[in-house]
């Protein structure tokens, strides 16, 4: 089965169609990163007009480089939450179109579902159930995944997500957006031991997390230090960031998947190209004989292959929609319900 996926929940488009849930036949991606760089941050009403000229073109792409043509395609998968809402809106309202004109099934997926099949593309032996914590731009959780198709969060952040975090400090650290590879680039020359930075707990909630006061920290380190007209070690603030950051996730992962009895830990979204974050799962999980998958890097970041793969699943579970679907801002994975 083909099923051609559409993703346009942020700053890329992106289309692409998988076989089966597991090939990948083609996997196009626009990335409109360069048009928002100047504005430090994702401007919403510029992203969805670059969705909406690139869409269409992105998906005969697809079909094209997949060696199809549109005859071949069995289904379409098309992000509708969370995200972005003209964002989403723009993928949904394409996809809408194509299942009409083509005849086929519509299949609605969660982003952040998306991101965990990511997986799947790049280990064919990894299947459900195991526990994965999904690091993105918007979403920071972790995520007891029982089946394909059937999930619930067990922990999140209570204010910013990881991703978030990364851009934020990069931005007062003078790097550009997205912040997160460019603040690994400067963290490589520091010492991670340079700075005291705060790792928050929430009370009674073993699993939650915290970013805020993290980077609030990081703000203030900056300031104070330009206010007195000292010299910032930025390396070693950087590294010592990311030390903090993966401190908070790493073991808080080991801990619910421990506590869950699960022995295979998946990490998922952009947040997961890391090499701090990647390197401390490594040694974590060797250490508790768990087995680790983290996706290569081209699919940790938004792609619409991880949407199509999902797509397969929530197909075979006999997920569908109609022309009234709509795109949600914001929907728990838990409760993917179109
Ligand atoms: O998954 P993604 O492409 O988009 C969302 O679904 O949100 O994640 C984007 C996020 C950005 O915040 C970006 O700075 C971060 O992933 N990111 C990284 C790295 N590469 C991308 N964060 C830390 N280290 C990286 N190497």
């Amino acid at each position: 089965m083909n099923i051609l996926g559409i993703e346009s929940s942020c700053d890329e488009t992106a289309a692409s169609v998988v076989r089966d849930g597991r090939t990948v036949l083609s996997n196009e991606i626009f990335s409109q990163a360069d048009m928002h760089a100047i504005y430090g941050g994702v401007v919403p009403e510029i992203a969805s007009r670059n969705h909406i000229t690139v869409i269409s073109r992105l998906a005969d792409e697809a079909v094209k480089r997949a060696g199809l043509d549109k005859s071949g395609i069995d289904a379409i998968a098309v992000t509708a939450a969370p995200g972005l809402i003209g964002a989403l809106l723009v993928g949904v309202n394409f996809a809408k179109g194509a299942a009409l004109a083509l005849g086929v099934p519509l299949v609605p997926v969660h982003h952040v579902r998306g991101h965990i099949a990511a997986n799947y593309l790049a280990f064919p032996e990894l299947e459900p159930p195991f526990l994965c914590l999904a690091i993105s731009g918007g979403n920071t959780a972790i995520v007891d995944v029982r089946g394909y198709t059937d999930m619930s969060i067990i922990g999140s952040t209570h204010d910013d997500a990881a991703g978030e975090c990364f851009d934020k400090a990069a931005r007062v650290l003078g790097l550009p957006y997205p912040g997160g590879l460019p603040l690994q680039n400067l963290a490589e020359g520091g010492d991670d031991t340079s700075f005291k930075l705060p790792h928050a707990r929430i009370e009674g909630h073993p699993y939650d997390m915290s970013f805020s006061g993290l980077k609030t920290a990081v703000v203030n380190t900056v300031h104070n230090a330009l206010q007195k007209g000292e010299e910032l070690d930025r390396a070693g603030l950087a590294a010592s960031f990311q030390r903090a950051v993966s401190e908070t996730l790493v073991p808080r992962t080991m801990d619910a998947a421990r506590d869950l009895g699960y022995d295979t830990v998946v990490v998922a979204g952009g947040v997961a190209a890391n090499k701090r974050i990647r390197a401390d799962f490594e040694d974590a999980c060797r250490r508790e004989h768990k087995r680790l998958f983290v996706p290569p890097l081209k699919l940790c970041g938004d792609n619409a292959a991880m949407i199509a793969c999902q797509g397969y699943y929530e197909y075979l579970s006999g997920v569908r929609a109609g022309s009234e679907l709509n795109a949600y801002a914001t929907m728990d994975i838990d409760r993917a319900a179109f």
